[in-house]
């Protein structure tokens, strides 16, 4: 059984005021909460471009762009000044019984000029895990609509990451987001997860392992029956799972499959979305046509809260004809649309488009992938790949076995320790992984530094991992 957190001893001796204050108030999300009490939290104070500063002026490069969202950095004045005008022009209106305004209208038609895919209408929410809730009700929707009443099945991968409400949970793919909450719901059919570094058969080509990855899909919709799977959700880079590219031709063979069988396809750009990949959709690099798409995080560079679902033609037709048919399209919340996340949103996709931010990304990516690939020859790293400005290593005892560390080792967490004390934020994930994904605003030299502090924190887990014989 583990140590009840109420008996762990507390070293609060070393604590700062504002980190004692955080301890006795402050609920923390995706924290080691043991950990926590002996180190206390860090406390963040302000930021410029790609750095953050906690209160003794310290820097960190901020190499996951918050959680991997704020695509322009800190300090972006436009976006301070949109909100601002906003504010005192109206700061709240809704868009409920009828009624409208100027921001919402401006980015909704933005988001449809934008879009990579016909899109009919935008639905606006306030988080990733929103959209993805309300993608699986317009699903379910559209489905009854039409007589489908069967059709009611997801399927997700595992590691997938679809947010954390109950819907959207049951869709990430991802153990510790279940236990205890009495999920996954039973609407969730998994299926695996395309990483070709652990997937892969010894010898087997990328496109073979995709169509491998496309025949298990197949057999598993059989199963299933496949007039009960409405949709599946994907992710063109799964995030929070690992930072894992698709191997080649994946998607060509996945979407092959559930055109087949008439299944839509939700494509999560959460994190994608907006120049990730080096282009504006990460549907775009890997070449494939969603019939719905979630979009959230850098859609306002995280500056607010706001999250979009684009609709297809077809399924915003079959969506209002249900609607007025029941009286109403009885789903949105108070904050669907806030005219000062809109305004801010607008002001984000303008920057982009002026600054050309996504041209940059190409620009700076090679770069980039080179550094983040040469972490191969390092001793702890198995893997170390991405695209665009989003990648991730990963740490393994032997590199020729490919063969992990102990999860309780808690190697990946210790490397985020060391990278927080050498000046760099990472993310540490699953099976020690490490992902990177920085403002889309990063310059060469940043990415150098980027890297060097990243390498420095590597050699001194190396260090560690030895004086503990795990390596
Ligand atoms: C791909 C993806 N979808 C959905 C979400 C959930 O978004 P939120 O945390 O805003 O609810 C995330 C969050 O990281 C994500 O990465």
């Amino acid at each position: 059984m583990s140590t009840p957190i109420s008996n762990t001893t507390l070293s609060h001796a070393n604590l700062s005021n504002m980190q004692a204050r955080d301890m006795a108030s402050l609920l923390h999300p995706f924290t080691n909460l043991l950990t926590l009490r002996q180190t206390g939290p860090l406390v963040l104070e302000r930021g410029k471009g790609v750095f953050v500063y906690d209160g003794a002026g310290k820097d960190y490069l901020e190499a996951m762009g918050g959680l991997w969202c704020t695509a322009l950095g800190w300090g972006e004045e436009e976006l301070v000044q949109a909100a601002a005008e906003q504010m005192r022009k109206l700061p709240f209106a809704h868009i409920f019984g009828g009624k409208s305004h100027e921001p919402g209208i401006g980015l909704a038609e933005k988001l449809k000029e934008m879009a990579p895919f016909p899109v009919g209408k935008v639905f606006f929410a306030n988080s990733g895990s929103e959209a993805n809730d309300s993608q699986i009700k317009f699903m379910w929707y559209a489905a009854n609509a039409r007589g489908q009443k069967n059709r009611k099945k997801i399927i997700a991968r595992s590691r997938a990451y679809h947010g954390v409400t109950l819907a959207s949970a049951s869709l990430t793919g991802l153990d510790a987001f279940h236990k205890s909450f009495d999920l996954p719901f039973d609407f969730t059919v998994r299926v695996e997860c395309p990483h070709y570094y652990r997937g892969a058969e010894p010898g087997e080509s990328e496109e073979d392992y995709s169509a491998r990855l496309a025949r298990n899909l197949d057999a598993a919709i059989q199963r299933e029956g496949p007039d009960t799977i409405a949709a599946m959700f994907v992710e063109a880079v799964m995030g929070a799972g690992g930072a894992m590219v698709p191997p080649r031709g994946y998607f060509e063979a996945i979407t092959a499959v559930l055109d087949k069988y008439g299944i839509l396809l939700v494509d999560d750009e959460v994190i994608c979305g907006f120049g990730r990949t080096g282009n504006a959709f990460g549907c775009q690099t890997y070449n494939y046509q969603p019939d719905s798409m979630s979009i959230a995080k850098a859609l306002s560079s995280a500056y607010m809260p706001i999250s979009a679902v684009l609709l297809s033609p077809e399924l915003v037709e079959i969506i209002e004809e249900e609607a007025v048919r029941i009286g109403g399209l009885w789903h949105a919340f108070t904050y669907s649309a806030h005219p000062v996340a809109a305004a801010v949103a607008l002001k984000t996709l303008e920057i982009y488009q002026r600054r050309d931010t996504f041209g940059h990304v190409r620009k700076v990516a090679p770069h980039f992938q080179a550094r983040l690939k040469a972490l191969e020859s390092h001793p702890l790293v198995g893997e170390a790949n991405g695209v665009g400005l989003i990648g991730a290593i990963e740490m393994v005892a032997d590199k020729k076995s490919k063969k992990n560390f102990e999860a309780a080792k808690g190697v990946g967490t210790k490397c985020g320790q060391i990278c927080q004390e050498e000046g760099i934020i990472v993310r540490p994930l699953l099976n020690d992984r490490i992902a990177l994904c920085p403002p889309l605003v990063i310059s060469e030299a940043e990415i150098d530094e980027l890297f060097d502090r990243f390498t420095r924190a590597l050699d001194r887990t190396l260090d560690w991992a030895r004086r503990e014989t795990l390596i």
